[in-house]
């Protein structure tokens, strides 16, 4: 007979232990040709319910990696800044919302938007301008930053968080490989 001992230990007042793995990815990006690329192939890759967080400077490539993801979906108008619009929506494969919070001023407005049927709904969102409403957003998500390293180089940081997302970038890396 296996004996089964459970040893229970006092967790530590102020650690919140959370079972979220994380997985990052580095990628350069020289021209706005690879930013869409690398957005197309997220786009492929997604699945219905998956959040991307877009964050970065001004005139990083949030929306030119958007694009991308569109192309992915199979969707194939322009995907437009929508600076001036909050929510687009747009229909491929999936639906795919693509989100610019970049007007909003503070966390409470964007609360005040009410994304959850977005975010916890069949499509996929894309969300500009992220870290305005990080608290918001589901604990699973992948979150890409496009740093801005000079006229013509991004430096493109995934990070999955939870194993959908870190499923998702294990085949995003074979395939950038
Ligand atoms: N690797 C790259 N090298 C040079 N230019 C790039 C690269 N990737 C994207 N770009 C270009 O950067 C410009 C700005 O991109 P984009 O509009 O996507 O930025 P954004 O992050 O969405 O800005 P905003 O914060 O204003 O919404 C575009 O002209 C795009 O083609
Ligand atoms: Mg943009």
């Amino acid at each position: 007979m296996v004996r089964v001992r459970y040893i229970h230990r006092p967790v530590k007042a102020g650690i919140i232990l959370v079972n979220n793995p994380v997985k990052d990815l580095n990628i350069i990006s020289h021209n706005s040709d690879d930013t869409i690329s690398l957005g197309r192939k997220i786009g492929e890759l997604a699945m219905s319910g998956d959040v991307f967080l877009l964050s970065g400077i001004l005139g990083a490539g949030k929306t030119c990696l958007t694009q991308g993801i569109a192309y992915g979906l199979g969707i194939n108008e322009y995907t437009l800044s929508p600076s001036f619009v909050l929510v687009r929506e747009l229909y491929g494969r999936l639906t795919l919302y693509h989100m610019d919070l970049y007007r909003l001023e503070n966390i409470q407005e964007i609360a005040e938007l009410g994304l959850d049927d977005y975010l916890y709904g069949r499509g996929i969102c894309a969300i500009e301008w992220a870290n305005r409403g990080m608290p918001l957003f589901p604990e699973e998500h992948l979150s890409i930053e496009i740093v801005y390293k000079g006229d013509t180089e991004r430096q493109i940081i995934f990070k999955a968080h939870g194993q959908r997302y870190i499923e998702l970038l294990e085949k995003f890396e074979n395939r950038t490989e």
